[in-house]
């Protein structure tokens, strides 16, 4: 499995490559979740090129750009064993050549960025969408494969692809979930074993709002799960009912619309979300 540490070398890769290429960008530390996307793409194309990349320019200051987990060495080990093509590990100064913030970036629709994690994160999506764009020039990719858990980022990236009338096909992959229904994510690794039991709580309340009436008022159903939330040790961000294509809010209950949360345990902010059947 070839490691490609620079844009010219991935460039060489990719002009020799034959066949349907599917890209999955990741920041690493991989756990299943990111192995389920990747599963997704080996079914859809017939070559898959991860990359792992943590994006200074997504992270705001005091955010946990210095803290988030890092373990290239088992990331290259868990995608080797998984038949990955090729992985490609880039470098601030391949990306960034005159630090992240010197350079052209990639302003979302406030519509889709200022909302949800956008108001805790201000600048965030900016730095997905700056990073995504650039890491889609760099591969070519036919495909590219995002998990349902950002779901925010994959519509803010599928608006994107359509704006800059760009051909990639997006896929999204589900959510994975530890058996105690916690959302899979690199950061659940930084909670400590109090705050890893209380964890499951937020997926347990989002799957309890999917399940109330359609028709139901959205927003005092919201705030009695908020208030559990905070009962069992949350600071929560949000939690509220959205449309899954506009984002925008709904006031009531319906199928097809989407429950979505963002809530700290002590250092750690966990997302989650889950759709109405
Ligand atoms: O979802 C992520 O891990 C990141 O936001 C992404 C898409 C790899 C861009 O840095």
């Amino acid at each position: 499995m070839p490691l490609l540490r620079d844009p010219s070398s991935l460039r060489k890769w990719r002009q020799q490559l034959q066949g349907s290429l599917a890209f999955v960008p990741t920041m690493g530390h991989l756990h299943a979740g990111h192995l389920a996307l990747f599963r997704l793409a080996q079914a859809r194309a017939e070559q898959v090129l991860v990359s792992i990349y943590v994006n200074p320019l997504q992270f705001g200051p005091g955010e946990d750009f210095d803290s988030y987990p890092r373990s290239l060495d088992e990331d290259l080990h868990k995608l080797g064993e998984a038949g990955c093509t090729a992985v490609f590990v880039p470098t601030d100064q391949d990306l960034y050549p005159n630090g992240p913030l010197a350079q052209t970036q990639v302003e979302p629709p406030a519509r889709l960025s200022d909302i949800l994690c956008g108001v805790q994160r201000p600048g965030h999506f900016r730095g997905v969408a700056t990073i995504v764009l650039k890491l889609l020039h760099l591969v070519a990719p036919d495909m590219l494969v995002l998990g349902e858990k950002d779901y925010q980022q994959y519509r803010i990236v599928q608006q994107m692809l359509v704006d800059l009338n760009l051909s990639t096909q997006l896929l999204c992959g589900p959510t994975q979930r530890e058996p105690d229904g916690l959302a899979m994510s690199s950061r659940n690794t930084r909670l400590s074993p109090e705050q890893r039991a209380i964890a499951p709580a937020l997926a347990a309340e989002l799957r309890q709002l999917c399940r109330l009436p359609a028709n139901n008022a959205a927003e005092s159903s919201a705030e009695a799960s908020a208030e559990r939330l905070r009962q069992a040790g949350f600071a929560l961000d949000y939690l509220e009912l959205r449309d899954s294509e506009t984002l925008q809010p709904l006031s009531h209950t319906q199928p097809g619309a989407r429950w979505f949360a963002a809530a700290r345990l002590g250092p750690v902010r966990l997302i989650d979300n889950m759709v109405i059947p």
